[in-house]
Formats: C-alpha cells, sequence, structure tokens
C-alpha cells in the first residue's frame, strides 16, 4: 500500500459476537499474528468484554475498541454506557453510527452527531460509520446520501476533532452479504468522503483523516481495497473473528 500521508488502520468490529472467556482466546491468537504490524490495529469489542481486551492486549500494538457510546455523561439512559466509563477504563475507540445501529436501534445522524461530540471531548477516537442502502444506489443517491451523513454526522465538530475522526465508508448491502463493492466503487465514494471534508474543513484537514472501507472485506480482496490511494484501512467485520483472516488483512495493509 502506497500511503504516503496517512497511516492504514485495520479495526476489527466484533458486533454482538464472543463472550468475555471467547474474547481472550481470540485475542491471544490476533496478537502474535501482528505484532509486526505495519499499521495500526483496533479491536472494537462488546462492552462485556472491554476489561478481559484491555488485559490481553496491554503493552502490544492492538488498541480496543467499543461498539456505541451514549452522549451523556451519566444519568437515567437504562443499558447505555457512557464515554467516562470507557474512557476510565482504557478504552481509545468507539465505533458509532454503525448501519446496523441505525436500522435496528432507531440511530439517526442527530445521536451519531451527538455520540461523535461527546466520544471525542472525552478523549476517544470515534470511527463514524455512513454508507447507502443499496436502493439508493440503485437510484443513484449514493453521493447526495453520503455528503448529508457526513455533515449532519460532523455538524460543529471542529477541524482538530475531525482530524482525530475516522470515517468508515460502509455501503450498507455489502455488510455481512459477502457483496464486496469494488475496489473502484469503494475508491470512488472514499474519495467523494474526503472532497466533502475538504469543502467543509479544508484540503490539509481532509488529507489528514482516514477513511476505511467496510463491507465484506477479507484476505482475499483488502489487498486490492487497500490499493486504493482514498482507502486507508478497513472495519472487519465476520473476518475480523478468525485470527488468521484477520492478521492477513492487517499484512495488506502493512505492505
Ligand atoms: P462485514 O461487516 O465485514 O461482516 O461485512 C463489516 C461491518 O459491519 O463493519
Amino acid at each position: 500500500m502506497d500511503k504516503t500521508k496517512r497511516k492504514a488502520v485495520i479495526a476489527g468490529n466484533w458486533k454482538m459476537n464472543k463472550t468475555p472467556s471467547e474474547a481472550k482466546a481470540l485475542l491471544e491468537e490476533i496478537v502474535p499474528a501482528v505484532k509486526d504490524a505495519d499499521c495500526e490495529v483496533i479491536a472494537c469489542v462488546p462492552y462485556v468484554d472491554l476489561s478481559v481486551a484491555l488485559e490481553v492486549t496491554k503493552g502490544t500494538n492492538v488498541k480496543i475498541g467499543a461498539e456505541n457510546c451514549h452522549w451523556a455523561e451519566s444519568g437515567a439512559f437504562t443499558g447505555e454506557i457512557s464515554t467516562g466509563m470507557l474512557k476510565e477504563m482504557g478504552v481509545e475507540y468507539v465505533v458509532l453510527g454503525h448501519s446496523e445501529r441505525r436500522q435496528y436501534f432507531g440511530e439517526t445522524d442527530e445521536t451519531v452527531n451527538k455520540r461523535t461530540k461527546a466520544a471525542l471531548a472525552a478523549g476517544l477516537k470515534p470511527i463514524v460509520c455512513v454508507g447507502e442502502l443499496l436502493w439508493e444506489r440503485e437510484c443513484d443517491i449514493t453521493e447526495e446520501v453520503i455528503a448529508r451523513q457526513i455533515k449532519l454526522d460532523l455538524f460543529d465538530v471542529s477541524a482538530e476533532d475531525v482530524k482525530k475522526t475516522i470515517i468508515a465508508y460502509e455501503p450498507v448491502w455489502a455488510i455481512g452479504t459477502g457483496k464486496t463493492a469494488t475496489a473502484d466503487q469503494a475508491e470512488e465514494v472514499c474519495g467523494f468522503i474526503r472532497a466533502a471534508l475538504a469543502k467543509l474543513y479544508s484540503q490539509e484537514v481532509a488529507d489528514a483523516v482516514t477513511i476505511q472501507y467496510g463491507g465484506s472485506m477479507n484476505d482475499g480482496n483488502a489487498d486490492e481495497l487497500l490499493s486504493k490511494v482514498n482507502v486507508d484501512g478497513g472495519l472487519i467485520g465476520g473476518a475480523s473473528l478468525i485470527a488468521e483472516k484477520f492478521a492477513a488483512i492487517v499484512k495488506a495493509a502493512s505492505k
């Protein structure tokens, strides 16, 4: 991968998989397999796995992320987790606005924006997910959808803060379906996101932001996807649950 401006970031998104003991076993395989990585490596895991994940990865090059957070500091929000709780544990990253959260749990760009600002204020690095539905792509409004999400999800986020934010382009039709966007499709939208950031902020800011592709990325297609100039890494679901596959993607991003 020839990335002169940005270091690649490979993040696993475990979703609702792995109990704490299973998480420990998986990370014990992942840690040695990615120890020579020349890219950033993150595992975003269920809340209940965070503690063991932080323990197993302590002192290694694997960073730990959560899969969501609430925007309030504390209060009557049964079942939610605050940024302060994550920060105190030593969590560094948090996935926000994943399409599954939007689709099944009623998240909107407004709540994604609130969570993003809260995460940044607490010193967590958000991985903000955007992406179009199949129907939206078929109607040829992918760019409108993405431009709107970027604008709303990052509303009121400063230039300094947006540089700490990772954007994950995840076409909803490619998530968990085995259908990957082609490398050209991924590059087209990741490039569009960078141009949108340049318009909202500046070219300098846009060049500093990490933009990942996510959606059925695996050890077989990572090389080609990551060869694209605007694809700075991947947010990996299914393939992040198999140490060998995840390590192969990390290796592709380290080239
Ligand atoms: P997938 O998931 O790699 O299983 O398609 C990606 C994601 O949802 O982040």
